[in-house]
């Protein structure tokens, strides 16, 4: 099946999906300076762009930023005057992400903060950050249940919280999996099920990027 998952996406691209120099050169730039092809697909992408804009987003906060490329989605998606703001730990997926991000011409709406997030977080906090209209939770999955309680930290009533990579090909069932990144995943489902601050559910998906699923969740 996986073969026609990708051919299919490839038809949801082709149909749907104009042709954006920008993004094409962000994936190539990525590719050249050795990240890993890890980024949402196009579809996905432009996903995340059509959520933004349903909400009217002012204010995004992702966290894992990777070379940019669902961030320049996510930033083309603000109201005029919005700003986003990701976080990355890794200085040379950082600087090559600020690089496609001055190339797409959104240098000035968005602030990649480099760090570990669960630092970069709490600098946040002491900062008195304002809360943000759409988080997307999409770094170390270990740490994901850490992540939620940010998120929440950081919301305020319609908040949504968007994360990546949360159905892996099924290895979300493994309950014995010693793998941290299934253990983090789990751990957030047990976090969304016991917490009442958020309504929530899981979208599972197929496409280039094989079978995983993204949880959408609104705060209350
Ligand atoms: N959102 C990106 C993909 C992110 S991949 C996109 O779709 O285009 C995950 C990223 O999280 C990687 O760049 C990785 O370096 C970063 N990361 C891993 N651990 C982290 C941590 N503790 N804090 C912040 N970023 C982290
Ligand atoms: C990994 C991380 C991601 O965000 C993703 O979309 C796919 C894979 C990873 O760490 O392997
Ligand atoms: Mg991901």
């Amino acid at each position: 099946m996986e073969q026609v998952w990708g051919k299919v996406d490839e038809y949801i691209k082709d149909k749907l999906m104009a042709k954006d120099d920008v993004l094409e050169q962000t994936l190539i730039k990525n590719k050249q300076a050795g990240l890993p092809e890890i980024d949402v697909s196009p579809a996905q992408g432009k996903l995340l762009y059509l959520l933004a804009k349903t909400k009217g987003a002012k204010r995004i906060l992702e966290i894992g930023t990777l070379g940019g490329y669902s961030t320049i989605w996510l930033a083309r998606a603000l109201e005029s005057g919005g700003e986003l703001m990701t976080l990355e730990a890794v200085s040379h997926h950082a600087e090559t992400a600020q690089q496609n991000i001055d190339r797409a011409g959104l240098a000035e709406r968005v602030t990649i903060l480099q760090g570990k997030a669960l630092d970069t977080l709490s600098q946040l906090k002491e900062q008195d950050t304002l809360p943000f209209d759409l988080i997307f939770i999409d770094a170390d999955k270990p740490n994901n249940p850490q992540y939620l309680k940010w998120a929440l930290h950081f919301s305020k009533k319609g908040t949504v919280i968007i994360a990546d990579n949360v159905v892996r090909n099924g290895a979300v069932l493994h309950a014995s999996d010693q793998d941290e990144r299934v253990k983090g995943t789990r751990e957030f489902f047990d976090l969304l099920k016991q917490e009442s601050r958020i309504e929530a559910t899981a979208i599972q998906t197929v496409g280039e990027k094989g079978y995983d699923g993204f949880v959408y969740g609104i705060v209350k």
